[in-house]
């Protein structure tokens, strides 16, 4: 909840200063779809606890979730297997190297919020094949979104399988160390499927309020379970900007997840769930002017979780 009277003035301030970032960093063109966008596309939706939406900007853009889809695969490992069973495939620990990289990966991948970390969850959901399985996947995603327009971007999809050599890379690695036993090709699928969910920034915020409202809807339904929620928002603190986490959690002060298409879910426990889309990318791969709108909305608006009210 946001309690201020002159809310939206604050956020309208903190959108301006964010203005000076337009035209710094590049989009990522590794998935060649991807650079398709508008670099200068701008949206910021925040949907709190209490189901009020404040959204700006480009909010008729659908991006793909990219590696925001990470908390919805490990939410679904969880579900699915149990938070032992997960734990024993997958670490908890932040990296210092790149989300795509194959160094982190020693018996495992170092967390579940890197590249290989949401392969190995990806290949712990249930499901009889891979169209099964996203099947489950997208549902989920719609319903905690509560939008049944939420859908998986083929282009985006078919763009990543086409130059994807380095997750293939990173799966048939992480068979190689037993870490399941399933085809690569099928998790590798999956994964990039869960990467191609097409989404606009309310859509996403609201997904979001449900993890900032330990797990229930805005109509009071428990979707996830607050132990879920808590494993989720912790990695997300640690580790769900790479290898900016630690500096961009003492600057902002709350868990967040970003994705190379340009969006990023900023999550305030018990308040709101807040989306940035704007494409361009720092070096780590997080959208430069959406990481630093998130630090301008943390200081105008009180936002930081390590400060008392
Ligand atoms: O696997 C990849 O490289 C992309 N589908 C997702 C990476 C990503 O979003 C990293 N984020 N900032």
């Amino acid at each position: 909840m946001l309690k201020e009277d002159n809310i939206i003035e604050k956020i309208e301030k903190a959108i301006r200063v964010s203005e000076k970032y337009i035209g710094e960093g590049e989009v990522a063109t590794y998935i060649p779809e991807l650079a398709n966008v508008d670099p200068d596309g701008f949206a910021l939706s925040i949907v709190t606890v209490d189901g009020k939406v404040y959204e700006f900007g480009d909010l008729d853009t659908v991006f793909s979730m990219q590696s925001i889809s990470k908390i919805i695969s490990l939410t679904m490992a969880l579900l699915d297997n149990g938070k032992e069973l997960v734990f024993s495939k997958v670490g908890t620990e932040p990296t210092p190297y790149k989300f795509n990289s194959l160094i982190p990966i020693d018996d495992r991948a170092s967390n579940p919020l890197i590249n290989a970390g949401a392969i190995t969850t990806a290949s712990l959901i249930k499901g009889d094949d891979v169209d099964d399985r996203f099947d489950r996947v997208l549902t989920f995603v719609q319903k905690l979104a509560e939008s049944e327009e939420v859908n998986f971007l083929y282009k985006v999809y078919n763009s990543e399988m086409k130059t994807t050599d380095v997750n293939r890379a990173i799966t048939y690695y992480l068979k190689s160390k037993g870490i399941f036993e399933k085809p690569v090709e099928e998790v590798l699928d999956l994964y990039i499927r869960d990467c191609s969910i097409g989404i606009k920034a309310t859509e996403l915020a609201r997904l979001g309020s449900v993890f900032a409202n330990g797990g229930k809807n805005s109509k009071g339904e428990q979707l996830i379970s607050e132990d879920i929620v808590r494993i989720v928002l912790s990695q997300m603190a640690s580790c769900g900007m790479y290898e900016e986490s630690g500096r961009f959690l003492m600057e902002v002060g709350f868990p967040a997840k970003s994705g190379v298409s340009g969006a990023i879910l900023g999550i305030v426990p018990g308040r709101c769930a807040i989306v940035t889309y704007s494409p361009r990318l720092d070096e780590s791969g997080n959208s430069i002017r959406g990481k630093h709108l998130l630090d301008l909305l943390s200081d105008e608006i009180r936002l930081n979780i390590f400060l008392h009210e």
